[in-house]
């Protein structure tokens, strides 16, 4: 199957309700023959039950993609039949008819994997309704099973999804660089997916079902880098009443990814060298040298060799690190990816809010395909996590997208003919940014485009931190 954008969007189209199959269970004659006229009406094709026996052998017999059931039949109950369908026909869909005043067959018949029910009498066009509503969210979920299908490996390497060249490239050395021991330093804007890149490194390697411990440099605070990378033994200072392994130990076998390595003080670095040279590490307040196994990816966004010329980086852990590069490219660089990327995170987003939603029109489409992405992955990825989530009966929304700036040379941010407080200002950009992010201070740093030493430095100007 090819996967581009008209496959996305045909699905809805062929709508035509001739060659969807329902059988109906009514014992009620005058019933039967009546609900059968309606549907033929519609075009469906339609077969008739008048109890559970011929009904089971109609399925038995048959393809059956509709099964409409009275809940009281002379030999049984829907409920029963229900329940057969579900084990034996699952791709079948069931709509349990059910008796006024019965309500509780119907919730029943509903936690039992009904897809909907019709409690009698019903009108005409509540029966057409259900019939659409369940039709449609039937064809929504072969849509999806046939995408997660065509996400071949040829697609995805791990979690990372992408097809374009470039990916493919990547997932070859990925592939290749899994098998060896070799220390990798993966590059990349922010949201690209270095990651989900480092985690696939070590799924596919022979440390797999040993640890993967990952350590953003970012977020530990100066003064706790050593002993959260370390360990610290036993009274080594007031507190630590007990000793405790830092991440290097933790990974011993497995496999240590360096995350964000650009932020790690540079006080630092020469002790971390030495650890990832020798093999060994001591904990903060310990003599003894004890013995680590590690495989070693790390990841920044910065330019580490620009950095090392500006002295914030030592050479010597550069080299170490930098023993393999891979970059990561940017979602601007393989625009092709987005329909593909578009249908991997509505499912996602679907599975994890449990709602479903029609696939994405070609008018919201094309604005994901003209949007620049400055975010990359991650920026597309919650944006349509939100269209799913704005999502009115299942429609996405082009309103929902955030505006298209005009010109992105002024941020589009316009200070009001009045003035404003400066500072004010910086606090509120600051404050926001921890309320966009939960509280996460890498990623506020990020939203506000600063080093992260910068955010912080702000944070404890304006008393925030
Ligand atoms: N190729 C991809 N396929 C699927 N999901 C991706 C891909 N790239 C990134 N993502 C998603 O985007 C988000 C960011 O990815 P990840 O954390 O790996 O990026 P990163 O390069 O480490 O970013 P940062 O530098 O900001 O830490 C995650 O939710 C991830 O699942
Ligand atoms: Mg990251």
């Amino acid at each position: 199957m090819s996967h581009d954008l008209a496959t996305h969007r045909s699905s809805k189209i062929d709508d035509t309700a001739t060659a969807v199959r329902i059988l109906v269970v009514e014992d009620d004659r005058d019933q039967r023959r009546l609900v059968g006229a309606i549907l033929e009406s519609q075009g469906y094709q339609v077969s008739t039950a008048a109890e559970l026996e011929s009904a089971r052998g109609a399925l038995a017999s048959g393809a059956v993609d509709l099964v409409l059931s009275d809940w009281k039949l002379p030999d049984g109950n829907g409920t029963e039949l229900l329940t057969l369908i579900r084990e034996q026909h699952p791709e079948t869909a069931f709509i349990m008819v059910t008796a006024y005043g019965t309500i509780a067959r119907a919730v029943e018949a509903i936690r039992l994997g009904a897809d909907d029910y019709l409690a009698k009498p019903f009108e005409r066009q509540a029966l057409l309704l259900s019939l659409e509503k369940v039709l449609k969210s039937r064809r929504l979920e072969d849509e999806n099973r046939r995408l997660t299908e065509a996400l071949t490996e040829r697609d995805r390497l791990v979690d990372l999804v992408g097809r374009a060249p470039c990916m493919q490239r990547l997932y070859q050395r990925v592939e290749k660089l899994a098998g060896t021991e070799a220390t990798v330093l993966l590059t990349g804007e922010s949201g690209t997916g270095k990651e989900l890149a480092a985690r696939a490194l070590h799924a596919l390697s022979r440390r797999a079902d040993r640890a993967f411990v990952a350590v953003n440099c970012a977020a530990i605070p100066e003064g706790l880098v050593e002993s959260e990378l370390f360990g610290v033994e036993k009274g080594a200072f007031t507190g630590a009443d007990r000793g405790r392994p830092g991440r290097l130990e933790s990974a011993d076998g497995g496999t240590l990814f360096l995350d964000e390595i650009g932020e790690l003080p540079l006080l630092m670095q020469p002790k971390l060298l030495r650890a990832l040279q020798e093999g060994r590490i001591t904990r903060v307040g310990d003599q003894r040298e004890r013995e680590v196994n590690l495989r070693i990816i790390a990841a920044t966004n910065r330019d580490l060799a620009q950095e090392v010329e500006e002295g914030r980086f030592r050479e010597d852990l550069y080299y170490r690190l930098n023993v393999v590069p891979l970059n990561m490219p940017p979602l601007r660089d393989r625009r092709d990816d987005i329909p593909l990327l578009v249908d991997h995170f509505a499912r996602r987003a679907t599975r994890r809010h449990g709602v479903s939603v029609d696939p994405f029109s070609g008018a919201v489409m094309k604005r994901l395909l003209d949007h620049p992405w400055p975010g990359n992955v991650r920026e597309l990825g919650n944006t349509v996590e939100r269209l799913v989530l704005l999502a009115e009966d299942g429609r996405v929304s082009v309103d929902d997208l955030p505006a298209e700036r005009e010109s992105r040379q002024d941020g589009g941010f316009k200070v009001p003919p009045e003035g404003l407080s400066w500072e004010q200002h910086e606090k509120d950009c600051l404050r926001q940014a921890l309320e966009h992010t939960a509280g996460n201070r890498t990623r506020a740093a990020k939203l506000l485009s600063l080093p992260y030493k910068a955010f912080l430095y702000r944070l404890e100007k304006y008393s925030l931190a």
